[in-house]
This record gives C-alpha cells, sequence and structure tokens, in this order.
C-alpha cells in the first residue's frame, strides 16, 4: 500500500525538513499549510531535492475550525487513507486573540486545531498498517501548568506554554485509546531551533534576545531529527505514550504527567469535537 503521510506547516522550519526527508523515504507527503503560495514554492523545491513527484499541497488553517473540515474533505477527495500524521504546525505571538470558533489563537492552532484533525483523520489510518501521530510539543511545556476554564484567556509566552502542555497531555491520554486501532502517538520536543517562529513579533529589541539566544540554538536539520525519527524509524514502531528528545524518550515527572487534567482536557476536546461533528452531519468522521 502506498504510504501517505500529512505534515502541517510544512512550508518552512521543522515542517519542511521533515516532508522533505518523509519524501527521501518514498511517502507521498501532504502538505497542509497556510501560506499557499510559499507551500507551492517549498513543494517544487522538495521534489526537486527528492526526486519524488508525490508531494501534495493543501490548505489548512488551524484556527479556523471550517478550515480543519475543508482540507479533511479535500484529502478525502484525492487519497483513501493516511499513515502518518505530524501536527507540526505552530504559532508563538504577542497579539492575543480569539478565534472565529471562540478560542486563544495560540491554543487554537497549537493544541485545539491538532486534535480536531487528528479525530478527523483517525477514521482513515488503515487497520494492520505502521500508523503514527506525532505532536509537536516543547520544553517550555514547564511552564505552562493551567485550568482548562482560563485555557484561551492566557497570553503570549504563558499561552504557548500552556498550548504545549495541553498537547503533551492530550498525547499521553490518546495513547491507549489509539492503540487499539492500531495507530501509535508520541510528543517530540525538537529542542530551542533557530526557525522563524522565534521572530514573529518584530520587535525593536528582538536582535538583542537573538544575540542573548544565539549559543543555545541548534539547527532545523537537527531540530527536526526526533520528529522525522518518530515518524520513519523502525525501533519506535510499537511504541506509544511518550515523549521524545534528541530521539530519545524523556522521563515525564509524575507531577507533569496530571492524570485529573489529562481526563479533563480529553472531556473538553471531545466536547468542541461532537459539537463539530453534530452541527456539520457530513463531516469525516
Ligand atoms: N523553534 C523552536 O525552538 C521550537 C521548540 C519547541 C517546539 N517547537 C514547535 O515546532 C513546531 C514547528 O515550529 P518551527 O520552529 O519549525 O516554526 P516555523 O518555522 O515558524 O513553522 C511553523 C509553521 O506553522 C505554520 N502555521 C502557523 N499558523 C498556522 C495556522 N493557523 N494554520 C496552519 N499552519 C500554521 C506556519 O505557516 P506560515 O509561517 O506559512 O504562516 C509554519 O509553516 C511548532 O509546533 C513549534 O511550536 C519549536
Amino acid at each position: 500500500m502506498n504510504r501517505i503521510a500529512i505534515v502541517t506547516g510544512s512550508d518552512r522550519g521543522m515542517g519542511k525538513e521533515t516532508a522533505l526527508a518523509l519524501a527521501n523515504n518514498h511517502f507521498t507527503v501532504i502538505m497542509a499549510c497556510i501560506d499557499i503560495p510559499n507551500a507551492n514554492i517549498t513543494c517544487a523545491e522538495i521534489k526537486k531535492r527528492s526526486g519524488n513527484e508525490n508531494v501534495f499541497v493543501k490548505k489548512i488553517d488551524l484556527s479556523s475550525i471550517a478550515s480543519i473540515k475543508q482540507f479533511v474533505q479535500s484529502f478525502l477527495q484525492d487519497f483513501d487513507h493516511v499513515n502518518i500524521l505530524i501536527n507540526n504546525a505552530g504559532i508563538v505571538t504577542m497579539k492575543h486573540e480569539i478565534t472565529e470558533d471562540g478560542f486563544g489563537n495560540i491554543v487554537a492552532v497549537n493544541t485545539i486545531g491538532p486534535y480536531l484533525l487528528t479525530k478527523l483523520l483517525i477514521p482513515h489510518f488503515p487497520a494492520g498498517e505502521d500508523n503514527r501521530i506525532i505532536n509537536m510539543s516543547s520544553w517550555i511545556y514547564k511552564f505552562g501548568k493551567f485550568s482548562i476554564d482560563k485555557m484561551n484567556k492566557y497570553h503570549y509566552v504563558k499561552a504557548y506554554a500552556v498550548s504545549k502542555y495541553a498537547q503533551l497531555l492530550i498525547t499521553l491520554e490518546l495513547a491507549d485509546e489509539l492503540k487499539e486501532k492500531g495507530i501509535t502517538i508520541n510528543a517530540a520536543n525538537p529542542g530551542t531551533v533557530r526557525t522563524t517562529i522565534m521572530y514573529t513579533n518584530n520587535r525593536f529589541y528582538d536582535f538583542i534576545i537573538d544575540m542573548l539566544m544565539a549559543p543555545l540554538y541548534i539547527s532545523i536539520e537537527e531540530g527536526a531529527r526526533t520528529g522525522i525519527y518518530l515518524a520513519t524509524s523502525d525501533e519506535v514502531k510499537n511504541k506509544t505514550g511518550n515523549l521524545y528528545h534528541k530521539c530519545r524518550p524523556v522521563v515525564i515527572p509524575k507531577r507533569d504527567n496530571n492524570k485529573i487534567l489529562r481526563t479533563k482536557l480529553l472531556r473538553y476536546y471531545e466536547t468542541i469535537y461532537k459539537s463539530i461533528a453534530e452541527i456539520h452531519p457530513r463531516c469525516p468522521g
């Protein structure tokens, strides 16, 4: 069976590097991107560098439920299954906005949108195949303690940390359910990587932060390595429900692996998912 991978936010940064690696590994790659002109340029580059013509661009805006559903519908018009989903896209911004669906913008793009995308795609992972989901988390999750009722109200760095903690908790929470469906799910912490996500605010003093951070940054290639490992290595074929850094599982301290918060978070995300499935009965899944 043709192996199909979806990588969100793959027109630049680690997503681009990941899409290239999967194309090199003979996957059919769907680049799920918001900036279509840039994604088309990147797609052409990936095809040329990999020699793989089966790389396609499809539009997704993870801050919009309507766009996520349109993406899934468009994907299913052209493809009948998916084997790898990499929830890579992410933002960090000083602008706290409420999305059209009523969520905080950072939380929407980094964790609620990826959850809805994952749920809509789950029925399309083929039984008996090597199926994997990889969620991008971050070491910053350590600063992301949150309560669900305030989740969409946090700003900037706190909102980013909350979104990455939520993304980790939901990864852990989904692992058992997905195991029964023959899908593994893991989170990746890439490290501190020199990508545009660090420069989205364009503040006059950003160059000072950049100078101070310079010794800590790793390259995009190095940062992408753990996600690519989780997507492609036989070593992790049946491994699920872990956080990885530098291609190794990381022990998550008990105090961070909050079972009560995990359960509440899943209930909250499921309520959102069910509400969209009910409002839009033709919604796949
Ligand atoms: N860089 C780091 O140090 C670091 C550390 C830990 C975790 N991470 C995580 O790693 C992942 C990749 O980040 P990166 O560092 O490679 O950043 P990046 O180069 O800025 O890439 C982020 C990608 O997400 C896309 N994106 C943003 N908003 C979107 C939306 N509403 N819908 C769909 N796509 C959207 C961006 O699209 P456009 O740019 O075209 O708008 C871009 O393709 C993120 O989840 C990030 O949180 C990064």
